[in-house]
């Protein structure tokens, strides 16, 4: 029996490109959630579209696991740029994804106003699988849209839009980026001992009014095939 790398996308436009390397697929739906399975460059792929948010991804990821026993798990797409250093089409491979939604505030009396900055984060970051983390790395360089880096994926059912939440989120935790998957399928495909790796592309950034941008998502698609290619070459 031959296991099939998994790629997981959220959003219809976070999974097309694939769906059009393959070709050629089957496709199997379990409530809401679609999972293609077929070749790319050779490669066995399922392509798994989680749709968006933490919720989702979690339930699609334990089917995915159950149903195809992928023997790696890619969660890729789009997300928001946290550190100034990065801009658009720049590409995160995480070397740890967190769900920062997980929290703990400090006691304040009625009347004393909100203070996200007191909010402890009670959840560990998950780190990646070390050989996938760096198969990543090591083709770096076969992607012109921008630069890809190493970097803190930061997960949440939220979109943040405030400068000073952002700035707050990237000086206490290290966030390069957010978006509302990769956390959540780190943290099952752990349950269950999948190999799994977070790459993220900048689709937008408040940091620099750079808005969200469709042409990313193929653009992170067409770098994750250059990992899953090398991924391959390696087994
Ligand atoms: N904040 C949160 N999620 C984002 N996404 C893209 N950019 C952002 C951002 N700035 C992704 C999420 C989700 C969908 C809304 O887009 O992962 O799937």
């Amino acid at each position: 029996v031959v296991r099939p790398i998994a790629v997981q996308g959220a959003m219809d436009m976070e999974v097309d490109y694939f769906l059009k390397q393959m070709g050629d697929y089957k496709t199997e739906t379990f409530g809401s959630y679609h999972f293609y399975s077929g070749k790319i460059e050779g490669v066995p792929v399922v392509v798994s579209q989680t749709n968006i948010g933490m919720v989702n991804a979690s339930a699609s990821t334990t089917l995915l696991i159950e149903k195809y026993h992928p023997k790696a798990i890619i969660n890729q797409g789009t997300a928001g740029g946290h550190d100034p250093a990065l801009h658009k089409f720049d590409i995160v491979v995480g070397e740890k994804s967190i769900n920062y939604g997980w929290f703990q505030s400090a006691h304040r009396d009625a009347g004393a106003g909100v203070d996200t900055g007191s909010w402890k984060v009670l959840t560990e970051p998950v780190e990646p699988d070390p050989e996938l983390y760096k198969t990543a790395m090591s083709v770096a360089d076969r992607y012109q849209h921008g630069k890809v880096v190493s970097g803190v994926i930061g997960t949440s059912d939220a979109w943040n839009r405030e400068l000073d939440r952002i700035k707050e989120l990237h000086d206490t935790l290290g966030t390069s980026a957010e978006e509302m998957e990769t956390g959540a399928v780190a943290e099952v495909a752990k349950t269950f001992n999948v190999p799994f790796l977070g790459i993220r592309i900048l689709s937008n950034s408040e940091l620099y009014a750079e808005d969200f941008d469709p042409k990313s998502a193929d653009y992170c698609s067409e770098f994750v095939i250059e990992v899953i290619k090398e991924i391959e070459s390696g087994v």
